[in-house]
């Protein structure tokens, strides 16, 4: 491990926070969140320990998609403010210590954006090739990914005279990315953020964007990463691949690993869930084992939950209908045929034990954890929104005042969580003078992430231990040995971990999260480990020599 590794590879060990500035806070009291509420926020997250911002699109948009339906890459939604706005909000989060990485929407765009309007014209439009059209819809047409709402993914639009591909909603062309102006333009939006001071990218939809995975195809992927690599030497891209692992290599670029940076684990995120609702850790423990080992320059972004539906679409129908009926027993909390439109602690209730349970282990995973605004405080979705993915996109919970401090304005962009979850019960204000509080316990987990780089660097092992309600997993480098252990049942547990090389006398076990039990341990080839029911615990092994402190 070089010096400069840390630095340079920042996203290995980085704490990711997502969030939409339109439901963050209102500065200008006009219901929708702002630039300007962002940047008064920016100490809450710095203070939370996060180092890498993820800005859901801010981009000039009808909005039919959340925002993800773009119609001009190089604005900001004059709702939100100004390029300036964005300029200071930068400048403000990197004074803080803080990246910013921000949405790249590039498989398509809204039909409102002037290339779609122009090319739509006439066959001789000179945007005309920027879309994918057909006279006939072709036989091998794949399924539209929100079945429910569309029929296929090709639409006739009257105008051209001619179909044109849609992946996802109708309004949302395609672009076709194989052509070379098409690349180029992609190339010159990175190229304007990154000249801001954009510090990366939240790649959208990436099996979409490549269309296919030939040779050609991933070769774009790869230009695209060396071009941000040239243009900003720092700059990464995590992209969105819900693939299984074994598919999700290619998009690293496999060994050489010179594709995408980083990507999401949606595997073991939906093994997670199956766990749960299993109260039994092995459906977790399976995948983790089978996790393919990626180039050492990209990382792993693990997470509980984003802004879309909890998607099962990788879990088997009966696997899928368990988690169902453990967390969204109700219609209404489902979408898509394959996902659940609730936040993590509603569905467990609102149980400390198996919430904390949770993001412990989210933190204590090998990768870079990527957090959700809101999950710190255990924010709940918004019941009353039924199967709608905008159920989990409502205002940020600052005050236990009716307007949850977010807006003084009477008309909202998405309504306030109601009842048990609303801000009379979690907020911000209040957690932050509460040692016990969520939020006091996230900031925890992520000063103690920040502490053990091993977590983003080191190598992942399974403990042998005789539960299978239990995970309790490794993971080491030559800068130290980290071990965790979490119990997925209710009722507590008592093991002996055995460490391999611990013969030795001097080698001892730091507890690291729980203060009241902070003692030291001696191992003598391992040592003695009690769980509570859905308990969580970390230990830091100091090796003979080493100088670590808990
Ligand atoms: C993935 C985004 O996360 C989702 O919100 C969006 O609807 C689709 N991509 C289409 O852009």
């Amino acid at each position: 491990m070089r010096l400069t590794d840390t630095s340079d590879l920042w996203w290995k060990t980085a704490v990711f926070y997502n969030l939409d500035v339109k439901t963050y806070l209102d500065a200008d009291g006009d219901g929708v969140g702002d630039l300007r509420g962002l940047a008064q926020r920016l100490d809450h997250l710095a203070e939370l320990g996060v180092t890498c911002l993820w800005l859901a699109p801010f981009y000039p948009s009808p909005q039919r998609d959340n925002g993800y339906d773009i119609e001009d890459y190089y604005g900001v939604d004059p709702r939100y403010g100004s390029l300036g706005d964005m300029v200071e909000v930068l400048r403000t989060a990197h004074d803080r210590g803080m990246r910013v990485i921000v949405d790249l929407v590039v498989n398509h765009t809204s039909d409102r954006h002037p290339w779609f309007q122009e090319a739509r014209t006439s066959p001789d439009s000179r945007y005309r090739h920027f879309y994918q059209w057909r006279d006939e819809v072709p036989d091998d047409a794949p399924a539209s990914m929100f079945p429910d709402v569309e029929d296929g993914v090709w639409f006739f639009d009257e105008t051209a005279g001619q179909y044109y591909k849609h992946s996802f909603y109708r309004h949302q062309p395609d672009l076709a990315t194989a052509h070379p102006e098409v690349r180029e333009e992609i190339a010159k939006a990175i190229g304007f953020w990154l000249e801001l001071g954009i510090d990366g990218f939240r790649v959208d939809a990436v099996p979409f964007l490549i269309d296919g995975d030939d040779g050609p195809e991933h070769e774009f992927l790869r230009e695209l990463r060396g071009y941000v690599s040239r243009r900003s030497g720092h700059a990464m891209m995590l992209g969105e691949v819900n693939l299984p692992y074994d598919e999700q290599m290619r998009f690293f670029g496999d060994a050489d690993g010179d594709e995408l940076t980083m990507q999401f684990d949606f595997v073991a995120n939906q093994r997670l869930y199956l766990a749960l609702a299993r109260q039994d850790a092995a459906p977790l423990r399976d995948a983790l084992a089978s996790r393919p080992e990626i180039a050492r320059g990209n990382q792993w972004g693990n997470f509980v939950r984003n802004h879309d539906e909890l998607t099962l679409d990788q879990l088997t129908d009966a696997e899928r209908e368990e988690v169902f009926a453990a967390f969204a027993p109700e219609k209404g909390q489902r979408i898509h045929g394959r996902g659940i439109t609730r936040r993590l602690p509603s569905m467990l209730e609102g149980d400390p034990r198996r919430i904390r349970l949770v993001y412990s282990l989210m933190f204590s995973l090998p990768g870079a954890p990527v957090l959700y605004y809101g999950e710190e405080i255990g924010m709940g979705e918004n019941p009353a929104i039924e199967g709608s993915r905008a159920a989990v996109r409502t205002p940020m919970q600052w005050t236990g005042d009716a307007d949850a401090g977010f807006s003084t304005a009477d008309d909202l962009i998405a309504d306030i969580v109601p009842g048990g979850f609303g801000p009379g019960h979690v907020n911000v204000a209040q957690q932050r003078h509460d040692p016990d509080s969520m939020l006091r316990f996230v900031q925890n987990l992520v000063r103690h992430y920040r502490a053990s780089p091993e977590i983003g660097w080191g190598e992942f092992g399974i403990l042998d231990q005789p539960h299978t309600c239990v995970l309790a997993h490794a993971v080491t480098s030559e800068l130290g040995m980290f071990i965790a252990a979490h119990n997925f049942a209710p009722d507590g547990r008592t093991f002996r971990l055995e460490i391999e090389g611990a013969d030795a006398a001097d080698w001892r076990v730091v507890n690291l999260l729980d203060d009241a039990a902070g003692a030291e341990t001696l191992v003598d080839g391992g040592f003695e480990v009690s769980l509570d029911g859905y308990g969580h615990r970390w230990w830091r092994v100091i090796r003979p020599g080493e100088r670590r402190i808990a």
